[in-house]
C-alpha cells in the first residue's frame, strides 16, 4: 500500500471506530480516541487507553503522560509525527479504571490489529503492562520482562517498556533508573527501526506541541 492508500485506509477504520458502541466502555467517554501520527512508519507505540485529556481532544498520549512521553522520544530522536502512536482500548474506562485482559483483547482485535494490518510496523513498543499483556500474554510482567524483545501474534517484533504514567508516580532514585530505562528502551526500538528503514526521517526538525493540532471536542 502507498503512504495514501495507508492514510485513506486508517481514516476509514477511524469512521469506524467514531461509530463503535460494541462494549459497554464507549457509554462513560466522550468519544473513542484513536491513533495519531504518520502512516507509513516502521515504528508504532501502543499504550493502554485514553485518559481524561485524551478523552478530551480525541488524541492518544496528549495529557501529562503524553507530554513525558514526547520529552523522552525527543531525547533519542523521534517525533510523534513520524511515528505513529495508539492505544490497545479506544474507549476512557470510568474513573481511568485499568481495563481488563478481556475488554482489551475485544477493543484491540476490533480496532488495533486493522491499524496494524494497515501500517504493519517493522517495531511496536508496548507502553505498559496492558499492552505487553495484549501482545506478549499475561505471563508477562513489565518489571521484569520491560527491554526484552518478543515477536507479537501478528509477527511484530515487539518491545515493552514502563508507561509513563508509572514514571509520574515515582520519585528520586526508582525514577531516574526508571528514566534511563526507558531511555534505552525507546533507543534499542529506534535503532531496530532504523535498520528496516535506514532512509526513514524519525526526527522532525522542531518540537510537536499536540495541543497545536488537536481541538477539544464535545460528546458525540
Ligand atoms: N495513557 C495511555 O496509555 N494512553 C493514553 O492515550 C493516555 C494515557
Amino acid at each position: 500500500m502507498s503512504e495514501e492508500e495507508k492514510r485513506t485506509a486508517l481514516q476509514k477504520t477511524e469512521e469506524e471506530l467514531r461509530r463503535c458502541e460494541a462494549c459497554p466502555l464507549r457509554r462513560d467517554c466522550l468519544a473513542p480516541v484513536g491513533g495519531f501520527g504518520a502512516a507509513d512508519t516502521p515504528l508504532v507505540l501502543v499504550g493502554e487507553g485514553p485518559g481524561g485529556v485524551e478523552d478530551d481532544y480525541g488524541c492518544p498520549l496528549i495529557g501529562p503522560s503524553g507530554q513525558l512521553l514526547d520529552k523522552a522520544l525527543w531525547a533519542v530522536g523521534i517525533t510523534r509525527d513520524r511515528i505513529y502512536t495508539t492505544n490497545v482500548i479506544k474507549c476512557r474506562p470510568l474513573n481511568n479504571r485499568t481495563p481488563d485482559i478481556a475488554e482489551a483483547a475485544f477493543c484491540g482485535a476490533r480496532f488495533l490489529e486493522k491499524e496494524l494490518a494497515v501500517i504493519r510496523p517493522k517495531i511496536i513498543v508496548a507502553l505498559g503492562s496492558v499492552a505487553l499483556h495484549y501482545f506478549g500474554g499475561s505471563d508477562l510482567r513489565i518489571l521484569r520482562d520491560r527491554g526484552q524483545w518478543f515477536l507479537t501474534a501478528g509477527g511484530y517484533p515487539c518491545i515493552a517498556t514502563y508507561h509513563p504514567a508509572y514514571l509520574l508516580r515515582l520519585t528520586g532514585k526508582e525514577l531516574v533508573q526508571a528514566k534511563w530505562d526507558v531511555f534505552h528502551d525507546l533507543q534499542a526500538a529506534l535503532a531496530k527501526a532504523k535498520e528496516a528503514e535506514p532512509a526513514y526521517v524519525f526526527k522532525s526538525e522542531a518540537k510537536i506541541n499536540l495541543f497545536d493540532l488537536c481541538k477539544k471536542r464535545e460528546r458525540t
